[in-house]
């Protein structure tokens, strides 16, 4: 084998290596029968690069070799490096100022002919790709987001370990996390009748350590969440998870944004100054409509109430009847757009629950409005003062109930934003939203429920709130959301048992319940637990991110699919009647 392996990578040749002896291995790319010589293009993990098999230097019996080379064959080749001839280089190849000229070659293995050509991947059914995951791999979109994957964990991993963290491994054969998504579950066999549930995160492991006296924890955690899926969304999917002890808020949310900047920095040469914005819950919904907004770009939200707030425009009047609001967004220069671009702007907010959108086009000459004619002056005035009008522009404003109101217009703007290629794709806004609130209301089961987990601490100066407006109680709890994506999200944690008492009646569990489902974990805070908070990042979104990709499925080296399918392995399958009879498991029908 020595005479065979590889003396460089296809992608570090160029002119300054040129009559070197190399030899390479790799795959064939692309393959061109010059009929007296071949091409091929030979790619390695680090690229391409051009090599000639001519008979004359290879001789009668290894050129018969190179003429059944096809694509994806493995190979080994020997040969001198050279410049390409005059009027012969490319431009678009990293090495395509050279070429190899073969003396010798070794065809590792034959290949069949793959279901789509590698270089051109993109391009085939994402269910083909899914089901040759492994062929898909090779292509250099896939090779660079899982090389950049690896290195954003080395740069995680690097300033954690400078900064005091130690790395600690938590089962992944629990009892179920209260995350609020389903649990993936794991019968027993010794315990028949009995399960496991796979970790939503390592949450109470992570507060555990700290009750265990480590103080600074991480993990490269894996999480498993059978939830609807989506493009930033896998089943499992990874967490850079980190807990610390005797911290504040300020403590965790410092030393946080100095490891995401520092990561952004070596791993994108990024320049993030810190520290970074911090917004709260109430101002990121005021302003953007949505808890995790995207700064890249203005279109932000006025509320124009106080301008309408006795109109006898019905629209406006019954909204603000009903405990309501009316709220805005100035689409700069858009006077102009087509009636048809606006009715299907209309249409969008309908879809998105809205029971209609007003708007007003400022022409230079009038205000064009269906609505007009039901406004008085005033109104109009204030409405365009309230949005900043200019002459051109064109306002479009929502009533209705402010959570609504804000989800309609905040998704209005989003795609507003990129429609009107508003978003400088260059820049990377991170942010911190903070003081959510600890309690949302369930409509449905008509009960609060915890709006991050049952373990995160409420801001001291709402404490007295809890029973009377459980409501209106934030919490000590923030995300970091960069570009409009929650990237990650965690709370300074409840350490007094007196108030984890009040937190579980606030759920509406009874003191029993609340035992029976984590009497384990309350009983150690009768140990002495410190103060501590922690947070988790989704590191397949900060490397989506990072990479521009649009879905965290291009930089999961095995993912599913939205059905939560592995495709390659035909996953989830059926297992054999004799698994589950030693299970003690019968199937519904
Ligand atoms: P949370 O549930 O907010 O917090 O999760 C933290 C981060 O994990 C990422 N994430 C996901 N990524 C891909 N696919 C999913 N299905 C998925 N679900 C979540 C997100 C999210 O911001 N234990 C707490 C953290 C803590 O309090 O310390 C937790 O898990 O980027
Ligand atoms: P209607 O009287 O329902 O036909 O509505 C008159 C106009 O107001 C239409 O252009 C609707 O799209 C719009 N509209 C209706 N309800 C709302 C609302 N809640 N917020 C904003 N616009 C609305």
């Amino acid at each position: 084998m020595t005479e065979w392996k590889r003396t460089r990578y296809c992608g570090e040749l160029g002119l300054d290596l040129v009559g070197e002896t190399v030899v390479l291995n790799g795959w064939v790319n692309r393959r061109r029968d010059l009929g007296q010589v071949i091409f091929v293009d030979l790619r390695d993990r680090s690229g391409l690069v051009q090599i000639v098999l001519d008979p004359h230097a290879l001789g009668g019996r290894q050129f018969a070799q190179a003429e059944r080379l096809r694509g994806e064959f493995v190979i080994s080749v020997t040969g001198e490096i050279a410049p390409r001839p005059e009027g012969q280089t490319n431009p678009n190849l990293a090495t395509g100022e050279i070429e190899v000229n073969v003396t010798k070659l070794k065809i590792f293995n034959e290949a069949k002919t793959p279901p789509f050509p590698i270089h051109q991947a993109s391009t085939v059914d994402e269910s083909v790709r899914l089901k040759y995951r492994y062929l898909h791999l090779r292509s250099r979109e896939l090779q660079e987001s899982i090389a950049l994957r690896h290195k954003t964990v080395t740069a995680v991993r690097s300033f954690l370990n400078c900064n005091e963290f130690m790395e600690i491994e938590t089962p992944l054969l629990i009892r179920s996390t209260p995350e609020g998504a389903r649990d993936y579950i794991v019968p027993s066999r010794v315990h028949p009748g009995e399960f496991y549930a796979l970790p939503q995160s390592p949450q109470l492991f992570k507060q555990l350590l700290m009750i265990g006296g480590f103080e600074r924890y991480y993990q490269i955690a894996r999480c498993f969440r059978d939830e609807d899926l989506r493009a930033d969304r896998q089943p499992e999917f990874t967490q850079i998870d980190i807990e610390m002890s005797f911290v504040d808020r300020n403590d965790v949310m410092e030393i946080m944004e100095k490891m995401v900047v520092s990561v952004l920095a070596e791993v994108k040469g990024l320049e993030i100054p810190i520290p970074l914005p911090r917004l709260s819950y109430r101002e990121a919904l005021d302003r953007f409509g949505s808890d995790k907004p995207d700064t890249r770009f203005g279109l932000e939200l006025k509320d124009v109430t106080p301008h309408v707030s006795s109109s006898r425009f019905r629209v406006f009047a019954d909204a603000i009847q009903a405990g309501g609001v009316v709220k805005g967004i100035n689409v700069k220069g858009g006077a102009d757009f087509s009636r048809r671009q606006i009715d299907d702007l209309g249409e969008a907010a309908r879809e998105m629950g809205a029971k209609g959108l007003v708007w007003l086009a400022l022409a230079a000459d009038q205000v064009r409005s269906p609505a007009a004619k039901f406004l008085e002056e005033e109104e109009i005035e204030g409405i365009v003062k309230g949005l900043e009008g200019e002459t051109g522009d064109l306002l479009l404003l929502i009533a209705d109930q402010y959570s609504l109101v804000n989800s309609v217009l905040g998704r209005l703007r989003l795609s507003l934003g990129r429609q009107l290629d508003l978003i400088d794709q260059n820049l990377f806004n991170l942010l911190w939203v903070v003081d959510w609130p600890l309690l949302v209301f369930n409509e449905e089961a008509k009960r609060y429920e915890a709006a991050h987990h049952p373990f995160t601490a409420p801001l001291d100066e709402d404490l007295d709130r809890l029973e009377t407006e459980p409501g209106r109680v934030r919490a000590k709890a923030y995300d970091l959301v960069l570009n409009g994506v929650e990237l990650g999200g965690g709370s300074i944690r409840i350490t007094s048992r007196s108030m984890q008492e009040r937190m579980f009646a606030a759920l509406g569990f009874t003191k029993e319940e609340a035992y029976r489902q984590f009497g384990y974990f309350l009983e150690a805070f009768e140990y002495g637990a410190p103060p501590h908070g922690g947070i988790a990042f989704g590191l397949d979104r900060l490397v989506m991110l990072l990479a521009g990709r649009q879905s965290i499925r291009d930089v999961i080296a095995f993912p599913k699919t939205v059905s939560a399918a592995d495709l390659m392995t035909d996953a989830p399958a059926p297992v054999t009647q004799g698994q589950l009879d030693e299970l003690k498991i019968s199937l519904k029908d």
